[in-house]
């Protein structure tokens, strides 16, 4: 981790489900294509993953909370942002801009900003068939983001069978979105 001025930041953002507690895949495959990684969980996922573990492979902070007042420990300024696994909860709150947790918070101020964001759900068939679920992510993709959802992406599964697709989520597209989204991005955001 010793030349992390020259790598691009990597924040991924991780919600309460399965996928969650594989994390770790995302962030070799993108420490392999050379990114600087940087995992921020929602509160309710931290009991999903190895908050421990995560620090340790990727140097920095793992923490689902804003600092307080003089708390060390500032992440370096990202230039994309995967959101995976994007729950219902997630992707309805941030589409009507609530921010009362810190990924939220970041992602009200990221995609503004200009920094190229995708998402990857993971949400079951049952969840997916309620009108806010489209309607949030027409929102979502209207403000630029990129949202990983239907034919050739992910596309929800029955409920109760999620276990069954752990190892099929396909991180590997949340990474590549990412880096053709910033490759589109304007140049100014580096
Ligand atoms: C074991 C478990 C698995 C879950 N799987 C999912 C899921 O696949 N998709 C989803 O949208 N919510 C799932 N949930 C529900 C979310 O965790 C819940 O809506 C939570 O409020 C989401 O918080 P977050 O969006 O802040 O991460 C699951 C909950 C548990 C306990």
């Amino acid at each position: 981790m010793s030349d992390t001025a020259s790598r691009p930041v990597l924040y991924v953002i991780v919600c309460a489900a399965g996928p969650a507690t594989h994390v770790d895949r995302l962030v070799t495959q993108a420490q392999v294509r050379g990114w600087e990684v940087c995992v921020i969980p929602s509160p309710n996922a931290v009991d999903f993953i190895n908050v421990a573990a995560l620090q340790k492979m990727t140097g920095h902070p793992v923490r689902s909370r804003y600092r307080k007042p003089g708390e060390s420990g500032s992440l370096p300024k990202a230039q994309a942002v995967i959101v995976a696994p994007a729950t219902y909860n997630t992707l309805n709150k941030w589409a009507h801009g609530i921010a009362d947790n810190y990924p939220l918070g970041l992602l009200a101020e990221l995609v503004p900003l200009g920094i190229p964001t995708v998402v990857l759900p993971f949400i079951n068939s049952a969840l997916a068939a309620n009108p806010a679920l489209s309607r949030s992510i027409s929102e979502l993709r209207a403000m630029g983001v990129r949202v990983l959802y239907g034919p050739g992406e992910f596309e929800p599964h029955a409920p109760g069978t999620g276990g069954s697709r752990l190892d099929a989520f396909p991180w590997g597209l949340a990474l590549d979105a990412a880096e053709d989204a910033r490759r589109g991005a304007s140049p100014t955001q580096g």
